[in-house]
């Protein structure tokens, strides 16, 4: 069988390493592959090409090299042209798109036999938990592993943990390259408005550094871990603490913003020298654990031991610490990984693909 694929944002940085990756590490190739995959489409938010027979890798590359403008046709165009060509299609979703994805997911996964993997947590974030759970029980035509950690093992882990009827009972971890990278430089008694701004030149912030330092970004990121395992949980449920008071968070301007950060760097360093002396450092964390019964879910910055687990941990990687009934408190399962990265991103979109097949390579 031949895996057919469309991929939404294929011009964007997932996107266009995405399908460079597919021609490139062989995935389209049948000597190599029991199932290869087959490049049929490809969108923007512009436009969209779309060829049954599948894209040859040169349209299929320049393609992923256009830019886009103004959205010009509706995503249930591509799904109605799709049920009418397909029996078997796989949409990517490589967008950071919110309410027309969500939608889109929810769509295709209710009323079609497809399947999506996605790396944009964005749909699954702005679904009620009922939703979530309908998608995500889709076994096999759902993959979203992407969403949390550039795909690394975190959401799948949780995944097997429920599977296996082990019961989550804490999860703990920095989600957040951006504001690991500030912390390590934080900890090297650097001034914050510094690295702020540092980390903005070498492309690890959003375009306006406040959406990292709202931490909503990480939110999305515990609640899609903590709904992977199990708990009915929503945005409005968790307590988010920004890196940053409030005030600095509604300045629009960046130049703007980024002056006024200056005015914290006296703070953040009396604090940072506060911790030191205690044995601390500053962590952005996120933290799900139970009072009783209910699950809590808290974001913000911490002062852990220097020692523990999200203590050692350094620059833009970053850390999941499960407790489980099996994975105790005292010896978790822990997963360190790169928290963002255009070619493991897109590498474990693949990794996502495949795991939609019943066979994979040939031979070894
Ligand atoms: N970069 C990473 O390392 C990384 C890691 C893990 C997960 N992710 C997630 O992966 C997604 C893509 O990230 P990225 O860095 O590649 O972002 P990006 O460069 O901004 O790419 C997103 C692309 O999607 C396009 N797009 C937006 N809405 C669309 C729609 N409705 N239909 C089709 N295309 C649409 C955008 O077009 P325009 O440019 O015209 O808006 C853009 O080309 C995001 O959700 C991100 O959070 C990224």
């Amino acid at each position: 069988m031949i895996q057919n694929i469309f991929i939404f944002g294929a011009n964007g940085n997932v996107g266009r390493t995405l399908v460079r990756q597919i021609y490139e590490k062989g995935d389209t190739n049948p000597d190599k592959h029991k199932n290869p995959t087959r490049i049929v489409g490809l969108g923007s938010i512009s436009d969209y090409i779309l060829c049954p027979h599948g894209l040859s890798p040169e349209v299929a590359i320049a393609y992923s090299k256009t830019a886009s403008g103004e959205s010009r046709y509706a995503l249930s165009d591509v799904l109605n042209f799709a049920r009418s060509r397909f029996q078997q299609l796989t949409f990517v979703d490589v967008t950071a798109a919110r309410e027309l994805m969500r939608d889109f997911h929810l769509e295709v996964m209710d009323n079609s036999e497809f399947g999506i993997v996605t790396s944009n947590k964005n749909p699954l974030t702005m679904m009620t938990t009922d939703e979530f759970r309908r998608v995500v029980a889709k076994t096999g035509r759902y993959g979203y592993r992407c969403s949390v950690m550039a795909g690394a093992n975190a959401i799948n882990e949780l995944i097997d943990f429920r599977d296996l009827g082990d019961s989550v009972r804490g999860i703990e971890g920095c989600f957040s390259g951006t504001l690991g990278y500030i912390c390590t430089g934080l900890q090297q008694e650097r001034s914050f408005s510094e690295i702020v701004r540092e980390a903005r030149k070498l492309g690890y912030t959003e375009p306006h550094p406040r959406e990292d330092l709202s931490g909503k970004d990480v939110a999305k990121k515990i609640l899609l871990l903590a709904r992977t395992a199990g708990l009915d949980l929503s945005m409005e449920n968790l307590t988010i603490t920004p890196f940053i008071p409030l005030d600095y968070l509604g300045i629009e301007n960046t130049e703007q913003f980024l002056e006024a950060l200056e005015q914290l760097d006296i703070s953040f360093l009396k604090k940072i020298k506060k911790a030191k002396a205690r044995g601390n450092v500053l962590r952005y964390v996120a933290r799900l654990g139970f009072q009783g019964d209910k699950p809590v879910v808290e974001i913000g910055p911490r002062n852990i031991p220097a020692t523990s687990p999200l203590g050692t941990l350094t620059g833009t990687l970053n850390k999941i610490v499960i407790a489980t009934d099996t994975y105790t408190p005292e010896k978790p399962c822990i997963i360190e990984a790169p928290g963002a990265g255009l070619e493991v991103t897109a590498q474990n979109v693949r990794r996502d693909l495949l795991n939609q097949l019943q066979a994979r390579t040939i031979s070894f």
